[in-house]
């Protein structure tokens, strides 16, 4: 049941329980997600980057989850996300296509130059009932920094600019950063569990926590208590599906040309991977 993502973190936030967003980039993990889902009882978000409408179409990919998630899960309440858009354009053509949550990421802007799109996207979607996220402070990412050096003052949120920019921008979700970082990779010892807690007394909505997709169950639990609603989930799907084909490939003799197969398999490991998540955040049976 196509559900407004909105509604499924705010009764996520109310139940103490996160929820997954889980990033889809072709049939087979779509279909893992929902399946997923289904099986365990739980609400789940799927999204797609601008990449991902770029590879898949834009509408296509918004139409294939759709049509998932109502034929093959209609009791499962699942929302529908635009991931990391970069531009009014995206969110523009987004809306057009019909999702009802988009996150803006400005965070690599100066703070007034990301508090100012922000206000106007969040303005532009509220008219259509379009829920917004948007990023303070910036996630990095795999590849783009040296993570043993990185200094992590510099990437985190600042609670006091948080208060003022979701107070000015009048957005839905707000994504932190903590001590998080996108890929699987050596993050910082301990996220800054205390710079956590103030951004949750400061602002009153749900906090995601973007590239924790490698967090083991302890420091999940501890950034649930303090306000993180919903956990975005990427890399570790990624190297299900590929860390199976692989497999399967070297495993067999005489390689097998049923590509339903070869990728049938590999969407098995990115469901157990989601239910394997959907425990951990706490969501399993909340549909
Ligand atoms: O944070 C989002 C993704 O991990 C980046 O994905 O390669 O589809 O842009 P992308
Ligand atoms: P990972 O790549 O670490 O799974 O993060 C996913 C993410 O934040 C997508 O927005
Ligand atoms: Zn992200």
């Amino acid at each position: 049941m196509i559900t407004p993502v909105k509604e499924i973190l705010e009764r996520a936030r109310k139940g103490g329980y996160a929820v997954g967003a889980f990033n889809t980039v072709n049939l087979e993990t779509t279909r893992a997600i929902v399946e997923a889902a289904l099986e365990m009882g739980s609400p789940v978000i799927i999204q797609m980057t601008e990449k991902t409408m770029e590879y898949g179409g834009g509408r296509g990919m918004y139409q294939l989850v759709k049509n998932d998630a109502e034929f093959y899960a209609p009791s499962i309440p699942i929302g529908i996300h635009l991931d990391h858009g970069h531009s009014f354009e995206i969110v523009e053509r987004a809306a057009e296509i019909g999702y009802n949550s988009v996150m803006y990421d400005g965070s690599r802007k100066s703070f007034e130059d990301n508090l100012e799109t922000t206000k106007k996207i969040t303005q532009f979607c509220h008219d259509k009932e379009i829920s917004v996220q948007a990023e303070l402070g910036s996630v990095p990412y795999l590849g783009e920094v040296n993570v043993g050096e990185i200094d992590w003052d510099k990437y985190m949120t600042d609670p006091v600019q948080a208060e003022k920019f979701v107070a000015e921008t009048e957005i839905d979700s707000l994504a932190v950063a903590i001590g998080n970082a996108h890929g699987f990779v050596k993050e910082r010892s301990e996220p800054d569990y205390e710079r956590l807690e103030k951004i949750n007394q400061a602002v009153n909505i749900p906090l995601i926590l973007h590239g924790a997709s490698d967090w083991e169950n302890g420091r999940v639990s501890e950034v649930i208590k303090r306000g993180i609603t919903c956990f975005n989930v990427d890399t570790a799907l990624r190297l299900a599906f590929v860390n199976n084909l692989i497999k399967s490939v070297r495993e067999q003799e005489n390689v097998s040309f049923d590509v339903r197969k070869l990728l049938g398999d590999a969407r098995e490991a990115v469901k157990k991977t989601v239910k394997e998540k959907i425990k951990i955040f706490g969501s399993e049976g909340k549909a």
